[in-house]
């Protein structure tokens, strides 16, 4: 049969989708295709698969333009990029690639903890610089995470593991909120349950942010939230950038409501807000908390065998809807 994929991803997923006697085209464009070249791409045969990315904004008019495709396959465990209820109306089954990157977008996670309470970056370009002159006992000081708070808004499959490794590796105390009540984490790590996200972003030292992009956490982390926290408590973002409202988080970097901030997505992807990266006490990634070869790569299997299943007519192992 014949599958899209709407961009050159690791081979392991390409080389399944052939093995299993498959016919594969990619788009030969090195970037992201718009939703016309999308729809024009899929229009040129008639496909029964199509492997979509994060950046694949995929609505009612790009499924209609691949009528006969059972599967849309997303290499990403976030799907907001799709409109679900148009491939529910269309009868198109929709996957994600959940699990295999919970530890990955952990340890990203905790490179960026680290990087911020320890000022990694800023002092990277300083030394760089040519601005280091000899050992001095307050250059850079930064913060211990060893006992600290660490929040966690949203206590899925990531966010547990980022609770795992703060209680395990650095004593740091957890507290969380999520719409569902997570009691491995409150047993195996005596997280704490908070009634509503207020009560964590005031009490935490840290916060982190492992929720979906729903209509609910849009902005969850909005300017009278922000205004709850710390003045010394840090921010990390690995989640989806309209999760916090980007422009008032600005706002709370350059009056000092909070201290500092890392992010890895953001809220008009691939832009920045105005001054975002002027502000010293941020530390930003391109998108890349799952971006390991091992991780990338089973994602790319993963998402070749939610359609290879889809198209054998059985149950894709990680169907979203
Ligand atoms: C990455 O952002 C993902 O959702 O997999
Ligand atoms: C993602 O896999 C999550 O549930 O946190």
């Amino acid at each position: 049969m014949q599958i899209y994929i709407t961009r050159k991803i690791p081979s392991a997923g390409i080389d399944l989708l052939k093995n299993s006697g498959h016919d594969v085209d990619i788009s030969e464009k090195d970037g992201v295709l718009t939703k016309s070249e999308l729809i024009e791409e899929l229009s040129k045969k008639e496909y029964d698969a199509v492997l979509c990315l994060l950046t694949d904004k995929i609505d009612g008019e790009v499924f209609d333009a691949a009528p006969k495709a059972k599967i849309f396959a997303n290499y990403a465990v976030g799907y907001n990029n799709i409109d679900v209820d148009a491939a529910k109306e269309r009868g198109v089954l929709i996957s994600n690639t959940p699990g295999i990157l919970t530890d990955t977008v952990a340890e990203h996670t905790f490179a960026l903890l680290m990087a911020i309470a320890r000022r990694v970056v800023e002092a990277d370009a300083f030394t760089r610089a040519g601005r280091y002159d000899g050992w001095a006992p307050e250059l850079f000081l930064g913060t211990d995470l060893r006992g600290k708070t660490l929040g966690i808004l949203g206590a899925g499959r990531i966010g547990s593991r980022v609770a795992e490794i703060a209680h395990s590796g650095y004593e740091m105390n957890v507290c969380y909120y999520d719409v569902k009540r997570n009691k491995d984490i409150e047993e195996a790590l005596g997280a704490q349950f908070k009634e509503n996200p207020e009560d964590v972003l005031k009490e935490s030292d840290f916060v982190t942010t492992h929720v979906p992009l729903l209509d609910s956490t849009r902005h969850l982390v909005n300017k009278e939230r922000l205004e709850t926290m710390k003045p010394s408590a840090y921010l990390v973002n690995t989640s989806r950038g309209p999760v916090i409202d980007e422009k008032a988080l600005v706002e709370a970097l350059k009056t000092g409501t909070i201290k500092g901030v890392a992010l890895d997505v953001f809220e008009n992807e691939p832009e920045l807000a105005p001054e975002l990266s002027d502000c010293p006490n941020v530390i930003i990634t391109p998108h890349i908390a799952s971006a390991t070869e091992e991780t990338r790569g089973k994602m790319s299997e993963m998402a070749a065998e939610n359609i290879v299943a889809a198209l054998n007519a059985e149950e894709p192992p990680n169907l979203v809807s």
